[in-house]
Formats: structure tokens, sequence, C-alpha cells
């Protein structure tokens, strides 16, 4: 089986577990694989559709995994039980959504040893979600495909300070501690794109918008003096 970069780095945020949810399965490529390289016992792939999970069942069958992984169809955390999972996998949707999974089931959320979380947009409203929430970011990675940037985070409950600055919402902290290589990449992008912003917003506009706009691009280019 052969998954995609993005896939692969989340595959390798996965502790060791007894049992794993995937959240949002899809495909049920990341269970699968967690099944196939003894990542964990067992899995539960959820989705909050029909079509997916009949897609989920169809390769959980052809790996002949179905003893091991079993589906499920609810939306977020909800089909879970307390206890049931130790890991839980919530990848490929965006970064509000994945706060709103968590927030609707935030007693199960609290419970769950790791989470680990790949939102697709967004990833500075997930970050500063769970820092002000009783969540603590223990580990990060950060993956380029296609000239799209995919932010990884493992986390769990935990006390977290709130950040010095916006700009850490977005560069995570773990990453800038890791000096993370794809980091100075993506650094380089939100520069570009906020500058984009700026150049084709209102001429002398001095709304609270765009000042928080220089604001933050400042920050980012001090970021990228430390990397
Ligand atoms: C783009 S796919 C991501 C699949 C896989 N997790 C990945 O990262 O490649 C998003 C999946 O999430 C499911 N989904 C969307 N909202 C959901 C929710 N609230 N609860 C559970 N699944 C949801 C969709 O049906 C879809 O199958």
């Amino acid at each position: 089986m052969n998954l995609s970069e993005r896939l692969l780095h989340i595959a390798n945020m996965i502790p060791e577990s007894n049992c794993i949810a995937d959240i949002g399965t899809d495909h049920g490529y990341i269970p699968i694989y967690c099944i196939r390289n003894n990542i964990c016992k067992r899995a539960i792939a959820c989705d909050i559709k029909e079509g997916p999970i009949k897609v989920a069942n169809k390769n959980i069958k052809s790996y002949g995994l179905n003893t091991k992984i079993e589906t499920r169809v609810g939306p977020g955390l909800k089909p879970l039980k307390e206890g049931e999972v130790d890991t839980v996998i919530i990848a490929g949707m965006g970064g509000n959504l994945i706060v709103d999974i968590i927030n609707d089931s935030i007693d199960l959320a609290q419970q769950i040893n790791n989470m680990v979380l790949q939102p697709m947009q967004h990833p500075e409203v997930l970050r500063k979600y769970l820092v002000c929430n009783g969540f603590k970011i223990v580990d990060e990675d950060i993956v380029e495909d296609s000239k799209k940037f995919y932010h990884i985070m493992r986390a769990h409950i935990g006390e977290s300070d709130k950040y010095e600055k916006e700009v850490y919402y977005y560069t995570g902290m773990k990453l800038l501690e890791k000096r993370h290589p794809v980091l100075k990449n993506y650094v380089e992008f939100k520069i570009s794109q906020i500058e984009n912003i700026i150049y084709n917003s209102n001429k002398g506009e001095t709304s609270e918008r765009h000042n928080y706009l220089i604001k933050l691009r400042d920050e980012f280019k001090d970021v990228i003096r430390c990397l």
C-alpha cells in the first residue's frame, strides 16, 4: 500500500496503541496502514457518510482485516464510547471542523491519550483552540506536497501557556523548536500570501484587519530570521 506523503507523515505521528479511531476515515487507508505496520492492534474507522464507509469496508476486506478494523457511521467522535480507544486521528478536514468535532465531544476528547490532528486549512485556529482549552501540543510535523503545506499535530489533555505572539499559532512551537526544514518554505509562502492580500486591499485602508495583517506579516518576517 503506497500512502501519499501527507498520509505517511500522519501515520508516523501515531504512537503505538491498543485501539485507534480514525474519524472521517473515507478510504480507510490510515487504519489499514496502522494495523499492517503494527502501530495498533485494533481500529475503528468512522465517517459521517455511508458512501465513504462502503469504500473503507471494501478496502479493509481486500486486505483481509475485517476482524481487526470495525467501521461505524456517525458524526465526529459520537460513534465512540468512553475508554474504547487510546488514540484518535482526525485528518483531512478544515481546522474549524476539527475544533467543532473535539468541542462537541469534549469529555471524551479529554480522556484520549493522544489525538493526531491534520487540518487542511487554518492550522492556527486549531492550535489556538487546543492551547486555550486545556490541551497540550506535544509534537508537530509539516509536509509540503505539490506546493501545499499540511500541518500535523499530536495533542492531549494538559496545561499550556497561551502563545506570546499570534504568528506562533501559524508556525507551531514544536516546529519552531525543531527548526523544521519545511517551516521556512511555509513562512515564506505566508509572507507572500499576506503581502498579496495587503496589496489588493483598499489603499490607505487603516481598518483593524489591515493593521492585523501588517503586524502578522512582520511577525512572520521576525520568525524567518530565526530559521
Ligand atoms: C477529505 S476526507 C479525508 C479522509 C482521510 N481522513 C484523509 O486524511 O485522507 C474527509 C472525510 O471526512 C468525512 N467527514 C466530514 N465531516 C465529518 C464529521 N463531522 N464526522 C466524521 N466524518 C466527517 C467526510 O465524509 C470525508 O469522508
